[in-house]
């Protein structure tokens, strides 16, 4: 696999990130744990929640050394909607107000068509579309109150592609394209940005299960880049989105995918 020329390490600096109280979803591991740091060392304020307790710990344990403000880990399992709400209140009360919304938990598990129930569809579209709507319905009060906000969304290049046996996923994140052009007309008037970044492969621990060397190699020949994304490729996406430098963008999905066609 060609490699490219390695970038440099220092990142643009946002100044309108500073002090931004940020709600990362799904924060313990992958790009989660890559939007955690990349928003932390911008010197915002991060929260996040997620099911992995031991992981989430021990990257706030990490960054607490590293940043001027430790980010907050919660325990919340999404796919609760009444948790959600309760640990979006809990934040709100210590933060006054989320400020960037970055709905970034999903779960990709493979299955086939003859094995999906009815409660299999209802668990797969609560842990890969419905908390996305409601945490944002849960955030927005306090970000028309602060006179605007921003919210984005994951989402998946799996269903551009047509990927095989992930069904469901892909019905949810093509999902999450209509839901971000929805909420970013409603909430245009309020100031409130929505977009979704659309990653393609990228390397994370939760990846290298999937595919072998062969399945990489396989990926990166499709792209138009011969290289593998890194998670840190799609934080630094998220960081203009969520800037004040993309004032002006809303309502549109975002490639990082290294041209995969
Ligand atoms: N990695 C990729 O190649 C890739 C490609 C396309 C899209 N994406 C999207 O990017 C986002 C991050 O993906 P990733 O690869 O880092 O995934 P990941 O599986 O590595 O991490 C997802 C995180 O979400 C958490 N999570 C899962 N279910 C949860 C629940 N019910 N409640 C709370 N937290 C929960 C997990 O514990 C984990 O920490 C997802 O939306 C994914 O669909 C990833």
């Amino acid at each position: 696999m060609l490699k490219l020329k390695t970038p440099t390490t220092a990142r643009a600096v946002y100044p309108s990130l500073e002090d931004k109280h940020v709600l990362i979803t799904g924060g313990g591991a992958g790009i989660g744990e890559a939007l955690v740091e990349a928003f932390a060392r911008q010197g915002a304020r991060v929260l996040f929640v997620d099911i992995v307790d031991d992981p989430s710990r021990d990257l706030v344990e990490r960054l607490s050394a590293e940043t001027a403000h430790a980010p907050l880990y919660r325990h919340c399992d999404l796919r609760d909607i009444d948790a959600v709400r309760r640990t979006i209140a809990e934040f709100e009360q210590q933060s006054g107000g989320i400020d960037i919304l970055v709905n970034n938990a999903a779960n990709d598990d493979r299955h086939s068509i003859e094995d999906i129930t009815p409660e299999y569809w209802d668990e797969r579209i609560a842990v890969n579309l419905r908390h996305l709507f409601f945490a944002a319905q849960a955030v927005l009060p306090a970000m028309r109150r602060a006179g605007g906000g921003a919210i984005i969304n994951l989402g998946s290049i799996s269903w551009h592609l047509a990927l095989a046996d992930l069904v469901l996923y892909q019905t949810a994140k093509a999902g999450i394209e209509g839901l971000t052009r929805a909420l970013a007309r409603d909430l245009g008037p309020d100031n409130i940005r929505v977009n979704t970044i659309v990653p393609g492969n990228v390397q994370t621990p939760r990846q290298m299960r999937w595919y072998t060397p062969e399945g990489e190699d396989e990926i990166v020949s499709a792209q138009c880049l011969k290289a593998r994304i890194q998670p840190d490729d799609v934080a630094a996406l998220a960081l203009f989105l969520a800037s004040d430098d993309a004032r002006m963008c809303t309502g549109h999905e975002y490639f990082v995918d290294a041209g995969w066609r």
